[in-house]
C-alpha cells in the first residue's frame, strides 16, 4: 500500500485520544501513585516531569517520525529506513514486544473486568482478609480469570476490525472522555472524605531529602513505560498519522494527557487511602486488595457513594487497560496484515487467537498450572520482566541510536517541521537529546536493574 492511500485518523482529537489512550494505562494508576508517594511526593513528581520533557518526548518523537515517515507497520518501517541493514530487527523486536505483552496485559484487564462485574453486583464487601483471599482464589480459580481474559480480547477484537477510523478513533473517542469524567468524579469524592487532605499533602509535599540515584531512574523507567516507548505502540499509531500532523505539538498533548491522568489517579488513591489510615502498596495487590477495602471504609457511612465510586474505579481501570490493550493489538494486526498481506479481519484473528492462547497460559501459571515456570518465576512474571526490563530499555536505545546516528538527519529533521513548513525552533535540541542524553538515560536504566551501576 502506498504512503499515500494508507488510512489516517480522521481528526485531530480522534488521533490524540488514540494515542493518549494507548498511552494510558495500569502503570498510571497502579505504579505511578505509588512511586510518587514512596519517593518524595511532589519532589518526584518534579523529576518525572523533566523526565518526560527532556527523555520521554524525543523518544515518543522519534518514534512518531519512523512510523509516519514509512507508513506501515513497525517492522517494515524500520526496514524501509535501514536500506537493507541490520537495523531492520530493531522494527521487529518493537512488535514482538507488543505481540508478548498483548497476551499478559489481557490478563490483568481480564480481573479489571471482573472486579467491575462484582462491584456492579455490589458483592466486594468485607474484611481486609475477606479481600485478600478474595483476590488470591479469584487469580488462581482456572476458568473464571479465563473467561475474562478471552472476554476483553474479544471486545479488542470487536474494536480493531472495524478498522482505524471506525474501529481505534471512534472507540478512542468515547472512552477517553468517559474516562475522563470518571476519574474527575472519584477525585471529587475521595477528596471530600474526613482526613483526605492528609493524602494530598503526602502526595503533594516535596520531601527532597528522599531524591537518591534509584528515584531518579525509577522515575526515568516508568516515564518510558507510561509512555509506552519501544513497544511499537507510538509508530504504529503514527503511522496513521497525515503529513499535517505536527509531532512536537501532538507530543505535548499525548504527554500532558497520560501525566494528568495519572497525577489524578494519586488523588484518589492517597486521599483515600489516608483518610482511613491504610497504607498504600504498589500493583495489583493496591488495586485488587488494598482498594476494595479502603473504599469500603471510607464509604462505610454513605454505601450508595462507596457503591458508585468503587464500580466507576474498576471501569475506569478497565477502559484506561482496553485502550492500552487496542493499541497492543494494532501493532501485531498491522503487522500480519501487510507482511502476509491478508485482510483485516484474518490478521486480527491470528493475533486474538495467539494472543489468547498466551494470556491462558500466562493465567494458568499463577494457580493450577504452576509448572509453568521458568527458574522459578511464574509465566506471567516472565513475559513482565522480559518484555518490560529486556525488550523495553533495549528496543528504546537502539530505537534511538537509529534515528540518532543512522538516520539521514535531513529525514528526521523534514518530519519534525513537517518539510520545512513550520517552524523546527526545537529541533535542535530534539536531535541533540536523542543523539547523546536519551541513549545513555536508558543504558542507565538497563544496567542498574542489574545492579551494574
Ligand atoms: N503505557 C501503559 C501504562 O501506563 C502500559 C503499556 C505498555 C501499554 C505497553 C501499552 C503498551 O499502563
Amino acid at each position: 500500500m502506498s504512503q499515500s492511500n494508507r488510512v489516517k485518523f480522521a481528526s485531530k482529537l480522534g488521533m490524540i485520544l488514540a494515542t493518549a489512550g494507548g498511552a494510558v494505562g495500569l502503570g498510571n494508576v497502579w505504579r505511578f501513585p505509588y512511586m510518587t508517594g514512596q519517593n518524595g511526593g511532589a519532589a518526584f513528581i518534579l523529576i518525572y516531569l523533566a523526565c518526560i520533557l527532556l527523555l520521554g518526548l524525543p523518544c515518543m518523537i522519534s518514534e512518531f517520525i519512523i512510523g509516519r515517515h514509512a507508513a506501515s507497520n513497525t517492522a517494515r518501517a524500520y526496514s524501509k529506513l535501514a536500506n537493507g541493514t541490520a537495523w531492520k530487527w530493531v522494527g521487529f523486536l518493537g512488535v514482538l514486544t507488543g505481540f508478548l505483552i498483548t497476551g499478559y496485559y489481557a490478563v490483568v484487564a481480564g480481573w479489571c473486568l471482573q472486579y467491575s462485574a462484582a462491584s456492579a453486583m455490589n458483592s466486594l464487601h468485607g474484611t481486609p482478609e475477606f479481600f485478600k483471599s478474595y483476590f488470591a482464589d479469584f487469580s488462581t480459580s482456572g476458568w473464571k480469570p479465563l473467561l475474562w481474559v478471552i472476554v476483553i480480547l474479544f471486545i479488542t477484537h470487536y474494536v480493531i476490525i472495524h478498522g482505524v477510523r471506525n474501529g481505534i478513533e471512534r472507540a478512542s473517542k468515547i472512552m477517553m472522555p468517559v474516562l475522563f469524567i470518571l476519574l474527575l468524579v472519584i477525585v471529587v469524592a475521595a477528596c471530600l472524605l474526613p482526613g483526605a487532605w492528609k493524602g494530598v499533602d503526602f502526595l503533594l509535599r516535596p520531601d527532597f531529602t528522599k531524591v537518591t540515584k534509584d528515584v531518579f531512574l525509577g522515575a526515568l523507567g516508568q516515564s518510558f513505560y507510561s509512555l509506552s516507548i519501544a513497544m511499537g505502540c507510538i509508530c504504529t499509531y503514527a503511522s496513521y498519522y497525515s503529513r499535517q500532523t505536527k509531532l512536537l505539538n501532538s507530543a505535548v498533548q499525548i504527554a500532558s494527557i497520560d501525566t494528568l491522568v495519572a497525577i489524578l489517579a494519586g488523588l484518589i488513591i492517597f486521599p483515600a487511602a489516608f483518610s482511613v489510615g491504610v497504607n498504600p502498596g504498589s500493583g495489583s495487590s493496591l488495586v485488587f486488595i488494598t482498594l476494595p477495602n479502603v473504599f469500603e471504609q471510607a464509604f462505610s457511612g454513605l454505601p450508595i457513594i462507596g457503591y458508585f465510586v468503587s464500580f466507576s474505579f474498576y471501569i475506569l481501570l478497565s477502559l484506561a487497560a482496553l485502550t492500552s490493550l487496542i493499541s497492543l493489538h494494532e501493532v501485531s494486526t498491522a503487522f500480519f496484515q501487510e507482511e502476509l498481506h491478508i485482510s483485516r479481519s484474518r490478521a486480527a484473528m491470528i493475533v486474538t487467537g495467539c494472543c489468547t492462547l498466551i494470556g491462558v497460559l500466562c493465567s494458568m501459571s499463577l494457580g493450577q498450572w504452576k509448572f509453568l515456570n521458568i527458574a522459578g518465576r511464574d509465566l506471567f512474571d516472565v513475559f513482565d520482566f522480559v518484555t518490560g526490563q529486556i525488550f523495553l530499555p533495549v528496543g528504546g536505545l537502539l530505537t534511538c541510536l537509529f534515528l540518532g546516528w543512522y538516520v539521514p538527519k535531513k529525514v528526521v529533521k523534514d518530519e519534525f517541521t513537517n518539510w520545512g513548513t513550520i517552524r523546527g525552533t526545537f529541533f535542535g535540541v530534539y536531535y541533540f537529546l536523542v543523539r547523546y542524553v536519551c541513549p545513555l538515560a536508558i543504558l542507565m536504566i538497563f544496567l542498574h536493574q542489574f545492579n551494574v551501576v
